[in-house]
């Protein structure tokens, strides 16, 4: 059973991660656009485990025995001014996402509900990878500045990200996860 403030904070925390997808769709369709398809991929996996992150929370909370109750998204923004900016917009938000992660496990603590701790540490180490991920491409972008070539070949790596997440949600998630 979760506390009443749990619940909701957990509730929550999917609608974040739904944005999160929603956020990386947006980007992936800007970089298709912009003509950079490597970029587009790297996003649309993005979104992928942005879902298998709210699915995660979706379904601890219907083993919990309790209601998933969705809010309503947030439109992301339209306006990317470069792949540098995206993902620097991108590291800002995953910084929000980690301290977003870090009050739930902070009210997990307050409320000794030690399931749902353990449940987050999960949380706490994916945003570690998160954030260094961002932070590593965002160093590249630096280095290649205005060079169109070195940004085609930076493309081209990112064209070759898979999805490493389940992408069927049909029969939850814990069971894949956890092979
Ligand atoms: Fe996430
Ligand atoms: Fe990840």
């Amino acid at each position: 059973m979760l506390h009443k403030k749990m619940l909701g904070a957990l509730n929550e925390q999917i609608n974040k991660e739904m944005y999160s997808a929603y956020l990386y769709m947006a980007m992936s369709s800007h970089s298709a656009n912009m003509g950079l398809k490597g970029f587009a991929n790297w996003f649309m996996v993005q979104y992928h485990e942005e879902m298998y992150h709210a699915m995660k929370l979706y379904e601890y909370v219907q083993r919990q025995g309790e209601e998933v109750v969705l809010d309503t998204l947030q439109a992301p923004p339209t306006d990317f001014e470069s792949p540098l900016d995206m993902f620097k917009q991108t590291l800002t938000h995953e910084r929000y996402i980690t301290s977003s992660i870090n009050e739930l496990m902070e009210l997990a603590i307050s409320k000794k509900d030690h399931a749902t701790q353990i449940f987050l540490e999960w949380y706490v180490t994916e945003q570690v990878e998160e954030e260094e991920n961002d932070n590593d491409i965002i160093a590249q972008l630096k280095l290649i500045g205005d060079n169109p070539h070195a940004l085609l070949m930076l493309d081209r790596e990112l064209a070759q990200r898979a999805a490493t997440v389940p992408t069927d949600f049909s029969k939850g998630v814990e069971s894949a996860a956890s092979a």
